[in-house]
């Protein structure tokens, strides 16, 4: 079978069956076509909540597939790859945080979408990268525990003074691998380009950026601008992507580093045979963990 004719197999299947498809903008460009929304994490679990559809099946990592399953605990949700996780998210867990929580009780923890269902159940408030600063600012209290970015957490800290922002040396390793020195060759190799970098890569780097924010931030900021070159500081899918989109202008990868393999497990095949039924893992979480799990993510809504 070619793609194109996997391709149509899966959107015959999908309407058949009644399944929505979400893609994080890091999947491969062939599942991007396939899906009813595409784009960053805590988009894709609203228009789950909102897609008229029984089933839902999360192409990204696990802990987009849980923010679906909280949001829509009625509808069937699925991971095509059960194999991909988030290696920011798998480093923290509830017992951690639980002693953590110990040393600062007056403080409200604010822990970013990427963590597991389990750990949101004890934590105060989400946040994506697009919504930090603004919640941070918006919390009642002074005091607050960042977890688990701690690169995610100094840039809202810089950008909200006013609070008391504690952080954990947790983060993403793929964003946190790219370095200055990173930053100065492709400066010095494309001197017009505006370099538009992700929260999740390290102060120093972000310090060095035009623009900073989540992936969606990126492409819209890319797309509107009048400026024609790009270095794009985030997986190097979001640049393909743009260049795709956007074929007046050029789009350069920061670093060849920048690939995430969690993001990249998730095949065409692996989609095919999850709306077949014939593979992935249906997300189950017990009824407790929706209920308080859901309460992070209202507070979200609420302060964003
Ligand atoms: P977004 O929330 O920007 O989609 O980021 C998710 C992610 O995992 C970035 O590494
Ligand atoms: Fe997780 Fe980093 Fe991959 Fe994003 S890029 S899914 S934070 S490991």
């Amino acid at each position: 079978m070619t793609i194109s004719e996997i391709q149509q197999e899966i959107l015959r299947i999908k309407k058949e069956k009644d399944i929505c498809i979400l893609a994080h903008s890091y999947q491969a460009r062939e599942i991007l076509e396939v899906a009813d929304f595409t784009g960053d994490s805590f988009k894709l679990s609203v228009d789950a909540s909102k897609a008229p559809h029984k089933n839902i099946v999360m192409s990204g990592v696990r802990f987009m597939a849980e923010t679906c399953k909280i949001l829509s605990p009625e509808k069937h949700v699925y991971l095509p790859n059960p194999h991909a996780g988030c290696s920011m998210a798998d480093q923290m867990d509830k017992q951690l945080i639980s002693q953590v929580k110990k040393m600062y009780p007056d403080y409200t923890v604010v822990a970013y979408i990427n963590t597991t269902a389990e750990l949101k159940t004890i934590c105060d408030v989400c946040v994506t990268s697009s919504s930090a600063v603004k919640i941070c600012k918006n919390i009642e209290n002074d005091n607050i525990l960042f977890i688990p970015d701690c690169n995610l957490g100094d840039y809202v800290a810089k950008q909200v003074p006013e609070k008391n922002i504690k952080l954990l040396s947790g983060g993403c390793p793929i964003h946190a691998c790219v370095n200055t020195d990173d930053v100065m060759k492709a400066k010095a190799l494309y001197p017009n380009a505006e370099l538009l970098v992700h929260p999740e890569c390290t102060p120093d780097v972000v310090a060095l950026a035009d623009y900073v924010g989540s992936t969606s931030g990126i492409m819209d900021y890319a797309i509107k601008s009048d400026k024609k070159e790009f270095i794009i500081g985030t997986e190097i899918s979001i640049a393909e992507h743009l260049q795709y989109m956007c074929l007046d202008k050029k789009f350069h990868y920061l670093s060849q580093k920048l690939i995430c393999p969690n993001m990249k497990l998730t095949t065409l095949i692996d989609l095919y045979n999850c709306v077949k039924g014939e593979g992935g893992e249906e997300i189950f979480l017990d009824d407790d963990t929706i209920r308080d799990a859901r309460k992070c993510i209202d507070e979200m809504i609420r302060l964003g």
